[in-house]
């Protein structure tokens, strides 16, 4: 059960304004690459034209010699870069751990071989044109065709999946495949470096400041204190943002080396290139169930492609042990690495692939059984987290699932496959289940009441458009009653207390515990200050029934209402500023995971419409119902949902990031030929929000819902154009010619 405030009620789970979002709509936030600075000069990089050899030569005699650069930095004089040792969350984490330069060697079509310093961007741009390599050149692999290199790792395991597949009377065996998605946020990758003296401040495209600066540090061989690093407000990052890339250290080495700031903004060729990917995955699901559809057996085999030099994994399997009772499961993992850029965490990392896939294999059972694929779900609930033994700290998946079928109006659903007709068109209908894990962060806070009736709260996170802003103001109205509009948020900057990483969909479970103390410490300061001043022997105010004491100081955690109306607070706070902190702890190693396993849950229910004459296919509504515990800003909350399910949209039917087998580029590598789902594309969507506080996570009961929402869209399209066409597509994107069934293997396979 939640308690709730009255005065945390009138703010917290209410659907609130973006207090950020004047800023962003009259021109007035400022963006990295927006920022200014004097005698600031502009990088460009030059990117390789091949995908696997050696540079011979590069010559940049004539580039240098253009008017306005100051000079072309290449391995010979970029200055030194440092590996991170550890490679972790805890002291920096990168996904391409290969500084730039470092060697000869090109992994990837892009790599950077050279960067040009110039005044202007135009003369930056001209004289990165103007220089020449040559390459030694080697084959390259840039395949989506994967097998593993070397043995599969098992990551979840539990009774004996092949013999209960083998005896089953129902079984599945597909093979499941997601390709290279970008990710494309309006806003481009940007760095501004500029050196003072032996400390370096970065104005960064950053989801995660903190882990930027320990990257940083120790690429470039600095103390922690000589590394800033600011990131005020993000065009979206879908995880693209979250780790440092090479360019961060480039415009570094060019400021360093022309003693000037340096801007560099990946161009959106290079985002497809440099600044990493959603890798393609390869899925085999093997399913079995009784004639009645209980699942006997849940083998998932999946494997990634990566990088050359890295190894980055796409967990497709973490959610399958979860979501569903079964006693028979096998999860596995393998890795083929191609001459791409490091991939790395897109929207829902693993779950998204991994969800397409077992959504998908379980609404094929459901077909094979005859069986509503809402049912089949119902059937499998778990009453436990199996893979643990552990019980959830709140699940209501069915509810979910109910309340959606309910939404959508399933039960009107004729299964036949083009059975239903609507305006002349084919109708298909299709659900999907989604999941993600419930993560928190250590956080650190600080809450300013100050004389003038405003509050300050301010912590080391990030704000990448989702509302992190007015969450945190939402937090500290509703402990003192000082109104959004007088609430100062201060985010993105490593000169704040330590914030979580914007990531995981793990920072408002994080910032709770850390804002709540904060706003509480401060609160005790004032009323004990109050306190004592009444009871001082020069004061002639009198105490009256406030009974406050020193003790109350550092107490953490009480429950909102300390018995002092808000109201006196406020009075107390003008003539008693105070300033309090707060931390929580929190990390992949939560000790409350050995409790409890902390999961949000959801459901999908997809429409499409289909129109054989012309081949048009359309998905027309949505409607999503998620469980992810107390949401504060409802709102922004419903955006979020909103936004993950077009870009399901997109996942399902557009996004494909091609690779150039003559050279392995990217070969879409801009807006016009990546396509991703626009508002043209967007269905009428429906989105609720089950209103159950998980208060084992946090006292507020929220758990996060960035992710979730995009987990379980493309399995419910899917399905969809399966009911309305006889078309089963288990490879991404859909394509017309899946439809026309003129798919071309070799087409796809490229
Ligand atoms: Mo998200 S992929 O953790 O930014």
């Amino acid at each position: 059960m939640t308690t709730l405030s009255a005065v945390q009620r009138a703010v917290i789970g209410q659907p609130q304004a973006r207090i950020d979002g004047p800023m962003k709509v009259s021109g007035g936030a400022i963006y990295t690459s927006d920022v200014d600075l004097r005698e600031l000069l502009h990088a460009v990089p030059v990117c390789s034209t091949i995908a696997s050899g050696r540079i011979a030569s590069l010559e940049f005699a004539a580039a240098e010699a253009m008017p306005g650069v100051h000079v072309v930095l290449h391995r010979g004089n970029v200055g030194r870069f440092y590996r991170i040792s550890g490679n972790s969350m805890d002291t920096g984490y990168v996904d391409e751990a290969r500084p730039p330069f470092e060697d000869d060697v090109i992994r990837y079509y892009g790599q950077y071989v050279a960067v040009v310093v110039a005044d202007t961007f135009e003369a930056a741009s001209a004289a990165a044109a103007a220089v020449k390599v040559t390459y030694d050149v080697t084959a390259h692999d840039v395949g989506e065709a994967l097998a593993g290199d070397g043995e599969p790792k098992v990551e979840s395991e539990r009774g004996d999946a092949a013999r209960a597949f083998d005896a089953a009377a129902m079984s599945i065996d597909e093979t499941y495949v997601t390709p290279v998605e970008t990710h494309n946020p309006i806003e481009l990758h940007a760095t501004v470096a500029h050196w003072d003296g032996d400390a370096c401040t970065f104005y960064e495209t950053s989801q995660a400041v903190s882990n930027h600066q320990g990257t940083l540090m120790q690429m470039l061989g600095l103390p922690r204190e000589k590394v800033r690093v600011i990131s005020r407000y993000l065009g979206s990052g879908f995880g693209g943002k979250l780790w440092m890339w090479p360019h961060s250290l480039l415009a570094a080495a060019a400021a360093r080396y022309t003693g000037r700031p340096v801007k560099l903004v990946v161009s959106r060729k290079m985002m497809f290139q440099n600044v990493g990917h959603r890798p393609v995955t390869q899925q085999r699901m093997r399913l079995s169930a009784d004639a009645d559809g209980t699942l006997t057996s849940v083998r998932h085999d999946f494997v990634n492609h990566t990088a050359m030099a890295d190894e980055y994994q796409e967990s497709c399997g973490e959610i399958t042990p979860v979501l569903y009772s079964v006693p028979n499961l096998r999860v596995s993992s393998a890795l083929a690495r191609r001459h791409v850029g490091s991939p790395t965490a897109m929207r829902g990392p693993g779950a998204v692939p991994g969800l397409f896939a077992l959504e998908s294999a379980m609404n094929e059972l459901a077909r094979k059984l005859d069986m509503d694929p809402v049912e089949l779900r119902l059937k499998n609930e778990p009453r436990v987290d199996e893979s643990t033994g552990l019980p959830f700290s709140s699940r209501h998946l069915t509810e979910c699932l109910r309340t959606g079928a309910e939404k959508f109006g399933w039960s009107q659903r004729q299964p036949g496959v083009g059975a239903m007709k609507r305006d002349g068109l084919t109708l298909g209908w299709g659900v999907g289940a989604c999941c993600w894990p419930g993560v928190r962060f250590s956080a650190q806070a600080t809450v300013e009441l100050r004389a003038d009736g405003t509050a300050r709260v301010v912590c080391g996170t990030q704000d990448i458009g989702t509302g992190t802003y007015t969450i945190l103001a939402q937090l500290v109205a509703g402990e003192t009653g000082v109104p959004l509009d007088r609430i100062e948020v201060a985010l993105g900057d490593t000169a704040l207390p330590l914030g979580p990483i914007s990531g995981g969909s793990a920072v408002t479970a994080s910032v709770i515990p850390a804002v709540l103390d904060a706003v509480r410490a401060a609160v005790a300061i004032v009323t004990a200050r109050a306190a004592a001043l009444s009871e001082s022997p020069f004061s002639g105010a009198k105490a009256g029934s406030l009974a406050f004491g020193a003790g109350r100081v550092h107490r953490k955690s009480e429950p909102p209402q300390s018995g002092v109306p808000f109201s006196d607070i406020l009075k107390m706070a003008r003539m008693h500023a105070a300033s309090g902190s707060g931390s929580a702890k929190g990390g992949f190693d939560d000790p409350l995971k050995k409790s409890y396993s902390v999961y949000s849950y959801g459901a999908h229910f997809a429409e499409i419409t289909w129109q054989p004459e012309i081949a048009q296919l359309r998905v027309s509504r949505v409607v999503t119902v998620i469980d992810a515990g107390k949401i504060l800003n409802p709102r922004a909350g419903r955006n979020q949902i909103e936004g993950a399910v077009v870009m399901g949209v997109g996942m399902a039917l557009f996004e494909h990031t091609m690779y150039d087998p003559q050279n392995g580029a990217p070969i879409n590598s801009n807006l016009a030929d990546y396509i991703i789902a626009s508002h043209a594309d967007t269905p009428a969507l429906d989105v609720t929000f089950l209103d159950h506080p998980d208060t084992v996570f946090n006292e507020i009961g929220a758990r996060g819902i960035a992710e979730i929402g995009l987990a379980g869209v493309a399995a419910a399209i899917t399905d969809a154009v399966y009911h309305a066409t006889g078309v089963r597509v288990r490879k991404l994107p859909v394509m017309i010619e899946d439809l026309l069934g003129e798919r071309s293997e070799a087409r796809r396979d490229g």
